[in-house]
């Protein structure tokens, strides 16, 4: 399978009332850029075109998609109408907003308020590049992660699983604030169709029983909670879970991290990363109650901020009900 990106839509290209300004990621299955509306406000518009099923060349609008993958792209792209629907019945200020939807070049496009800030994979990355310990302290930790719970509390509400969380899919704001990104592999937990379910979980974050056929639930986010805390706390992701099964070093690390962090957080992650789904914390809910209840409010939510410049925020992004739009295109 080639591995060659593809192209990005050129700068200054005018597509469904935006102009792209540059292309900001390239993954997998999507392109994300930097664009402005009419009014010139700044949003971020995120393209579907997975690299396995369509190819698109320099100077080319549309992509070409082999056709023996016709079937899996027009699948792929239901899944990203369901990651676009499902954002848009969320409105959370931790989550990002779905501002509009449209299909042109023969895919679809989902544009969002744009973020200003970076990931915590990047924030991480910084802090052990310029060799700092703790990486990420303790407190810092504390209060992004009680936000992060939070707004997952809300996700799971609304009876959706994010199923992908981790360092590179939650963003922090300017002021220090956690956004939670790309829910490519979310699903209405109660429609889960495990054949059908194909985004690549990323090894070291993903629960086991997203590799075994079992049975999803909150406590399948939660494994990821306390792998995204771990890699704050050690830079690196948690063994897959499919290695730990065969040689599990876990508490090796943990009896290390003991010098830098509490016993406490470090028996939350522990207890989060239980390999048997029935064995870990069942819901948000019984983490956060773990969670010692500290002076730390949300208010003082600078602390990543203050842990190295971030740059600062601007929230454009305008609330807007999306969901007729989504039920009418994403057929
Ligand atoms: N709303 C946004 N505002 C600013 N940057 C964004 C936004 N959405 C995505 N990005 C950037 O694009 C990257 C990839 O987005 P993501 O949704 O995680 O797509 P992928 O499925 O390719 O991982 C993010 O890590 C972030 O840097
Ligand atoms: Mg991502």
């Amino acid at each position: 399978m080639a591995t060659q990106n593809n192209a990005a839509l050129p700068e200054g290209l005018e597509l469904g009332g935006y102009r792209i300004v540059k292309k900001i990621a390239v993954g997998g299955f999507s392109i994300v850029y930097h664009a402005t509306d009419q009014n010139g406000q700044d949003v971020a518009i995120k393209e579907y075109l997975p690299i396995a099923l369509a190819k698109r060349g320099e100077g080319q609008l549309m992509p070409t998609v082999m056709p023996e993958h016709t079937e899996l792209f027009r699948l792929g792209m239901k899944f990203f109408f369901d990651e676009g629907r499902a954002l848009a019945a969320l409105t959370h200020p931790n989550v990002v907003r779905v501002l509009n939807f449209f299909r042109a070049n023969e895919t679809v496009y989902m544009v969002m308020g744009y973020e200003r800030g970076r990931s915590l994979q990047e924030h991480i990355e910084r802090r052990k590049h310029k060799g700092v310990k703790p990486l990420v302290s303790e407190r810092s930790i504390r209060i992004a992660f009680a936000q992060v719970m939070d707004t997952l509390r809300e996700v799971h509400t609304h009876k959706l699983l994010h199923l992908d969380l981790k360092p590179a899919n939650i963003y922090l704001r300017g002021d220090g604030t956690p956004i939670l990104l790309d829910f490519g592999a979310a699903r209405q937990t109660l429609h889960t169709d495990l054949s059908t379910l194909h985004p690549m979980y990323t090894p070291g974050y993903a629960a086991p029983e997203l590799h075994a056929k079992r049975e999803l639930g909150p406590w399948t986010d939660v494994y990821s909670i306390g792998a995204s805390i771990f890699c704050c706390m050690l830079g690196l992701p948690p063994q897959s879970a499919i290695e730990r099964k065969r040689d599990d070093h876990m508490e090796t690390y943990f009896h290390e991290l003991e010098r830098l962090y509490s016993k406490e957080l470090i028996a939350l992650v522990r207890w989060s990363l239980t390999l048997d789904p029935l064995k870990r914390p069942q819901s948000v809910y019984a983490l956060q109650k773990m969670m010692r209840p500290t002076e730390l409010s949300a208010a003082t939510s600078t602390q990543i901020a203050n842990d190295s410049s971030v740059p600062q925020a601007k929230d454009t992004s305008n609330p807007s009900s999306l969901l007729s739009r989504f039920r009418r295109q994403g057929r």
